[in-house]
C-alpha cells in the first residue's frame, strides 16, 4: 500500500508531519492523530469545523471543491481562497507532501 505524506501546521505554528493510506479524508487522518479538527457532522457538509487551509503553492493540486462543499465553506469562520473542508479532501497519492493549516477557531453550523 502506498503512503501519503501530509504536512499539518497547527494554530501555534509547528509543523507536523504525518504518514496515512492512501484513501482517508483529511479530517480522518487529523481525527487518528488527535488533533484539534472537530468534524461534528462527521463529514456529512452540515458543520464547516472540519475547515483547513491548503497551502498555496498546494492548492491546485486538489480537485475542484462541489457546490455543496462550496456552499459549506463560505459559512466557515476565517474562510480563505485556498480553504477546503477537511472531510471532503481524500488523500491519494497525488496529494503526497499535502501541506495544510488548522485554523485558530471553527465555527459550528450545527449549533452544537
Ligand atoms: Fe462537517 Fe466536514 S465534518 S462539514
Amino acid at each position: 500500500m502506498s503512503k501519503v505524506t501530509v504536512i499539518f501546521v497547527h494554530a501555534d505554528g509547528r509543523e507536523q508531519l504525518a504518514k496515512t493510506e492512501a484513501g482517508v479524508t483529511v479530517l480522518q487522518l487529523a481525527h487518528e492523530l488527535g488533533f484539534e479538527l472537530e468534524g461534528a457532522c462527521e463529514g456529512n457538509m452540515a458543520c464547516s469545523t472540519c475547515h483547513v487551509i491548503v497551502d498555496e503553492q498546494h492548492f491546485e493540486r486538489l480537485p475542484v471543491a462541489s457546490e455543496a462543499e462550496e456552499e459549506m465553506l463560505d459559512l466557515a469562520l476565517g474562510l480563505t481562497a485556498t480553504s477546503r473542508l477537511g472531510c471532503q479532501v481524500l488523500l491519494t497519492k497525488d496529494l503526497d507532501g499535502l501541506k495544510l493549516y488548522l485554523p485558530k477557531a471553527a465555527r459550528n453550523m450545527m449549533g452544537f
